[in-house]
Formats: C-alpha cells, structure tokens, sequence
C-alpha cells in the first residue's frame, strides 16, 4: 500500500524515496539528516514564519558569497561546525600540537623566507619574534617541514582584505626547518578583530547577542612527509576574547607565551614547539 506523507512518518515517507542503488555512504549520510532535521522541527515546533524567516536568511547567505567572500563557511564556523568536524577528523595522541579553524584567509603560495626573515611590509605594529622547533612525538627533531604562517595587521586586517592598502602577502611568509627542525620569523604581535560582520552571519550574531571578535592569533599550517598536517594558531594569552572567539577556535594548549624583549631586536618573543603525530589513520 501506497504511504503518504503524515506527520508522523515524515522520516520513513521521505527516507523510503531514495533509490536501492544509491551510493552508501550518501545513503547513510542522508537517512540520518533527514532523521535529525524532521526530529528538530518537531521538538522546535517550527512555525510558518520561522521557517520562511530561515530560507530568506539562507538566501541571502549565498547571495553574499563570491570568489573573495564565503558566508556558509562563516556561518558554520559561528555554529561551531567547523570546529566539530575539524575535531572528528584531526583526532590526535596526546602531546601532538592539536587543529584549530583553517579561517577564509590562507593564501596558498606565500613566499618562501630564510629563517629568521621579517614577514611584516606594512611597518606596523609591535615587533615580535617567533620561535621554537618542529619536533616528533619522540622529541626528535624535524628536517624539511613547511610552516606557513599568516597573521592579520596592527589594524587587524590580513592583507587580502585590504589589496589596494597593504603591500602583498605583507604578514605571510613560508619557511622549512634544517636537520635541528628549528624555525624563527619575525612578524608583529597579532591583534584581535571582529570576523566579516557586514552579511546575514553578523546580523545573526547581532540578534543572538554576540560579539563578532576573534581574539589575537598567529595562523600556522606545519607539513611534513609521512605526518600529519597541522592547521592551527597560536594564542596570544592576555587577550579579553580567548573565552569568547566567535568561532570557538581556541584551545588551552595553543594558547602561547607573549614575552617582553628588554634587550633584543623585537619588542617581543613568543616560542612555541610544534610536536607532528606520524601519518596514520585516527579514525574509528
Ligand atoms: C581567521 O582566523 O582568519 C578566521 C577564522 C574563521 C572565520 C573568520 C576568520
Ligand atoms: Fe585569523
């Protein structure tokens, strides 16, 4: 007998459509969306309105999106998907330097620098070298690992955000450790700023009274052959937004010292030792 859609068997009604041959993974995926989604709307008792109010909101968000701009992403970043699914995937030994939010910034082609080099073109902000070594979960030191670093300026912009006011990739620059697995650059302290809080994502957080910030981060990605890739950022540890990132980035071990320089070449240093888990599957 033909089953028609009832509010009851809404799940089994739409479920039961999906072809026999559909790929499984797809099929499994999407039995459980819609078995949540349904489940949600009914607890939520969504209304006519509410629902209207979520498509217009969802409209907009991809009409905002283009090349230079990725609203869904933001938007999953403020719900703390993102963070849920970089967690699920990335799951590490202990000591192994943890994931955080990759972020619509990442250029990918930064220039190369010699150890030591100076990231900043702008000639802004307060000086600081960073430092420390890439190491295995043994201690044993790193040859030949990428770290790729990117940070937003004094003003809290990252360059792409201001192409026609920032020299190109000011505040980037890619490095690769010696046998001593050792890196240092010298870049600025970062400083926080408010996520892109012009579009639906900023009006959400507006009605749902919260701030857009993010608090003061160094943007690093570490390969090395035979690891496992690390996305991450160092903290700055004094910042007022470390329990409020809008994104939900932060987590206590990224969170590096900020040292004053009394004698040196910077106005600070900060040292932070990345620990790579060998490449193998955490998976369960
Ligand atoms: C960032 O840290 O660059 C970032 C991360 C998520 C959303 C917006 C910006
Ligand atoms: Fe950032």
């Amino acid at each position: 007998m033909t089953k028609y859609f009832t509010e009851e068997a809404s799940v089994e009604a739409v479920n039961g459509r999906m072809a026999a041959n559909i790929d499984p993974r797809a099929r499994e995926v999407m039995t459980l969306l819609v078995k949540h989604l349904h489940a949600f709307i009914k607890e939520a008792q969504i209304s006519q309105q509410e629902w209207e109010s979520v498509v217009g909101f969802l409209t907009e968000t991809g009409k905002i999106c283009s090349q230079e701009r990725q609203e869904f992403i933001l938007l999953s970043d403020t719900l703390g998907v993102s963070m849920l699914v970089d967690a699920i995937n990335n799951r590490r030994q202990p000591g192994a330097t943890e994931n955080t939010v990759l972020g619509p910034f990442h250029v990918a082609g930064a220039p190369g620098r010699a150890m030591g080099e100076c990231i900043t073109l702008d000639g802004k902000g307060e000086s600081c070298l960073f430092e420390g070594t890439v190491v295995d979960l043994d201690g044993h030191p790193i040859e030949g690992a990428i770290i790729d670093v990117w940070s937003d300026n004094a003003e809290g912009f990252y360059d792409v955000q201001q192409p026609d006011i920032q020299p190109k990739w000011n505040n980037r620059g890619t490095f690769v450790t010696g046998a001593d697995g050792r890196y240092s650059f010298v870049g600025i302290k970062p400083v926080s700023y408010p996520i892109p809080d012009d579009g639906p994502v900023g009006q959400m957080l507006k009605y749902l009274g919260r701030h857009p910030y993010r608090p003061a981060h160094m943007h690093y990605i570490v390969m090395a052959t035979g690891f496992q890739k690390v996305v991450t950022h160092t903290f700055v540890g004094d910042d007022s937004y470390l329990s409020s990132d809008a994104v939900f980035g932060v987590k206590a071990t990224l969170i590096a010292p900020y040292q004053r320089v009394v004698d040196g070449d910077t106005e600070w240093r900060s040292p932070f030792n990345f620990v790579l888990n060998l490449l193998v599957s955490t998976r369960n």
